[in-house]
Formats: structure tokens, C-alpha cells, sequence
């Protein structure tokens, strides 16, 4: 077995599609990845594909011949053999082209005539430029995938081929990997659990338009929320404003200051079987904001009078009847001992601590390095994983909490004899 494989996908038979992107060269990786996993992959390339990367260094790493042409491959039916054979079917990258033809039903190269004939896990890992990924076509296209049951990953942000920056990167082959275990071994562990789940920032009004806010992106809270509803839990997400895609099948309650999502929390808390709070509240807010705009000639705009917000976790924990509590630290300095202060301090089962300005970690980043900690002591290190990842990562911890065991085990019980309710 290679070193750090855990053989995940032994004698799973995996198609790699690989479509015209700068980002097919990542592609080598991700195969790499999957065949150290022990899967079997067969790679299908399009012709545009093969003008940034060879189809020799897929054929050599697989072991297998690349297909490319749907004419070519004629006498094999490789459009309907490949998806037959295949236990998932993973397009990375894949261009907005390649998704606009699965979204309308068009066949005209092999990889998206195979694509038609795909009734297994289809996944596709999207890369393009952070333009052409938000506009509208593009939306609607992968908006009808999602709905038709496809797997398509969000793009990371960051730098791209065109010198801008944004959305638009291939997701990180550790995220792929995880999406194809998940499409194959789906995990319904959380069935039954009724997540609260609150993300993003906060802004708190200084006038009407001014706020004061923080650099919070919302994404580790949306990648827990995504993460507990493919295990199978009822998710509800109070977010702050964030740029992100809300997950498909999830409760979504848009917030924008500390006080709406305090009440939106308090609203749902009872529900709730489990509350992760990861969103950054802002801890101040003006005592008074103006009702119109401040005028920089006429007012004093520097001094704000600032009250402190409720802190909500806080006050839920002293409102919990059964439910599981979860906070975040995100610190700048001596993460361990803070975050177990605030464990302490707000009564929480579990504490995510982690520091911000650590390379790879923190708000906007789509990494994180955390440390978890818990009630009795317990402390979890989890090195520097992508968000979605860190997420599933966390929800297998609270799994194994003793509080969430007690409480899952009371919660499946049959009621006492002669109790009819
Ligand atoms: N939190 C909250 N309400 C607030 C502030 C924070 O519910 N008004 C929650 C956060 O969502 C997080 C946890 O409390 O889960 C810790 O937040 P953090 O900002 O790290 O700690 P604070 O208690 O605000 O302390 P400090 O800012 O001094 O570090």
C-alpha cells in the first residue's frame, strides 16, 4: 500500500474525464491520487485537453490507453461502454463548455456523448475563469446539473491563469477525492441530527452605508453545513453576508447584524439537536447609528460610541435542554489556552480553535488548520486540510463526543412500555 493511502477506492473503476482547461496538468495529480487509492481509472480526454497535457502521461500513469476521439474509438462504443464499466464517472477539470453540453444534453465529443450515458456518480470538479464561472449561463447550467442529481464542487479562489484573481481554481485533489468517497460510500451518519448552523460575518450599521464588519468569508461555515446535510442531517444555516453559494437542501435564513441572528439563532435553537457556531459576530456595534449619512464636513467621524453585542452563544448555552454546542476561536496568539478558556466560559461540548494568521489558515482561505478541544479535555490537531474536508474532519469528532453519543442513543430508544405518546 502507498504511503498515506488508505486504499479507499480499491477495485473501484473510476473514468477521469480531462477537458480543455490551463488546470488539466492538475489532473496528473488527482490521478495519481486516485490509482494511490487503489482505484482503477480509464482517462478520456477531449481534443482540447490534449493540446495542454500529452495523453502518453495519462496512458503511462494508468496504465491504460486514452481515449479521445469519439470516432476513433467507434468499434469499442467507448461512449457506452466506459460509463458501463465505471463505478464513478469524474470530469476535472471541467471547462464551462464541456458543463454547458452536459446541462443541455449535447454529444458531440466523446466525453460528453459518455456523459449522456452516465447513470453512475457523476462529479465534475469545474475550472475557468472567475468571469465566466459567475455568469449567468454558467449558474444556470451547473444550477440544472445540481438538480439532476450531479455533483458539481464549487471552484476555489485565488489566483488565476488570466492574472486576476478569484473564483475559478480546480478544487483541491484531496476534495475531489473526498467527493467521489462521499458519491460512492455515501455516510448518513448524521440522519436524524437537526443542524443549526450559523456562518459569515456580521455588519452592524454606522449609518446607511457604513457598517463595521470583519474578514469572515462564511466558507467554513457553509462547508460544515454542505458536509452534515450529505450525511444525511436537517440543516438550517443563519448567515451573515457572504459571497458563497447557498448548498443545495438546506434551510437557509440570510442575517445581517448580530442582533437578526441572535433572534434567528434563538428561533431555531430548540429544533436543534446540534448548534455549530462559526460565524464571526461582531463583538461591537455604534450605539447609535444615523439614520442618514453621516457628513464627513459636519460630523465627528472619528469617534464611534460602541456597545458591546449579546454574545449568543453564550446566552443559548444557558438556554440548551439537550442540544450538542460547538464554538469557534479564531485567534491571532496562543490559540490552545484561549479556546479552551472559551470552552469553559460559554459552556460548550467542543471548541474549534485556530490561528489566522498561520500560512494556509483562516478567514477567505479555503484551508485551515484547527485544533479541536473538548469538554474532557481531549484535543484533536488536524493539519492543514481544505475547508471541506476539515468539515467532515469535525463532524466525525462530534460523533464520538460522549454528550452527542448519550444524546443519539436517548433519541433512538423505544418509548416505555404504556407510554403511547
Ligand atoms: N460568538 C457569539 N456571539 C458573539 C461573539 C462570539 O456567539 N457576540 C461566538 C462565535 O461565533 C464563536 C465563539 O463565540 O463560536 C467565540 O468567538 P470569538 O470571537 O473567538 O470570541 P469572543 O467571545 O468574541 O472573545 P474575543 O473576541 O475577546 O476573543
Amino acid at each position: 500500500m502507498a504511503p498515506g493511502s488508505t486504499q479507499t477506492l480499491l477495485g473501484r473503476k473510476i473514468v477521469l474525464g480531462v477537458s480543455g482547461s490551463i488546470a488539466a496538468y492538475k489532473a496528473v495529480g488527482l490521478l495519481r491520487l486516485l490509482m494511490r487509492e487503489g482505484a482503477d481509472v480509464s482517462v478520456v480526454m477531449t481534443e482540447a485537453a490534449t493540446r495542454f497535457v500529452g495523453p502518453l502521461t495519462f496512458e503511462v500513469l494508468s496504465r491504460r490507453p486514452v481515449a479521445t476521439d469519439l470516432f476513433a474509438a467507434r468499434q469499442e462504443m467507448l461512449h457506452l461502454t466506459l460509463p458501463e464499466w465505471a463505478d464513478a464517472v469524474v470530469i476535472a477539470p471541467a471547462t464551462a463548455n464541456q458543463i454547458a453540453k452536459y446541462a443541455l444534453g449535447l454529444a458531440d465529443d466523446l466525453l460528453s456523448a459518455l456523459v449522456l450515458n452516465t447513470s453512475c456518480p457523476l462529479i465534475l470538479a469545474p475550472a475557468m475563469d472567475g468571469n465566466m464561472w459567475d455568469h449567468p449561463a454558467v449558474t444556470a447550467h451547473r444550477e440544472a446539473l445540481r438538480q439532476r442529481g450531479v455533483t458539481v464542487l464549487e471552484p476555489e479562489e485565488g489566483p488565476l491563469a488570466s492574472g486576476r484573481v478569484g473564483k475559478g481554481r480546480l478544487p483541491d485533489d484531496t476534495v475531489i477525492l473526498s467527493a467521489i468517497e462521499q458519491r460512492l460510500f455515501p455516510r448518513l451518519d448524521w440522519r436524524g441530527q437537526r443542524l443549526l448552523v450559523s456562518a459569515g460575518p456580521t455588519q452592524e450599521a454606522i449609518d446607511p452605508v457604513r457598517f463595521i464588519s470583519n474578514r469572515s468569508s462564511g466558507k467554513m461555515g457553509y462547508a460544515l453545513a454542505q458536509a452534515a446535510r450529505e450525511r444525511g442531517a436537517e440543516v438550517t444555516l443563519v448567515s451573515g453576508p457572504t459571497a458563497l453559494t447557498v448548498p443545495p437542501g438546506i434551510h437557509y435564513v440570510p442575517v445581517c447584524t448580530a442582533e437578526e441572528m441572535d433572534k434567528a439563532l434563538t428561533a431555531h435553537f430548540a429544533w436543534s439537536t446540534v448548534l455549530i457556531m462559526a460565524a464571526a459576530v461582531a463583538d461591537f456595534r455604534p450605539a447609535q447609528a444615523s439614520s442618514t449619512k453621516l457628513k464627513k464636513r459636519k460630523e465627528a467621524l472619528n469617534k464611534l460610541d460602541l456597545e458591546p453585542t449579546p454574545d449568543i452563544l453564550e446566552r443559548l448555552s444557558l438556554r440548551r435542554t439537550s442540544q450538542t454546542l460547538v464554538g469557534f476561536a479564531a485567534e491571532t496568539e496562543a490559540v490552545l489556552p484561549q479556546a479552551k478558556d472559551k470552552l469553559v466560559r460559554k459552556g460548550l461540548d467542543l471548541i474549534v480553535g485556530n490561528n489566522v494568521l498561520a500560512e494556509g489558515s483562516g478567514f477567505g482561505s479555503d484551508t485551515n488548520e484547527a485544533v479541536l478541544v473538548d469538554r474532557e479535555g481531549g484535543v484533536t490537531e488536524l493539519g492543514l486540510l481544505p475547508k471541506r474536508v476539515l468539515a467532515d474532519r469535525i463532524l466525525d469528532v462530534i460523533s464520538t463526543l460522549p454528550c452527542a453519543i448519550k444524546r443519539s442513543a436517548a433519541a433512538k430508544k423505544p418509548p416505555a412500555a404504556g407510554n403511547k405518546n
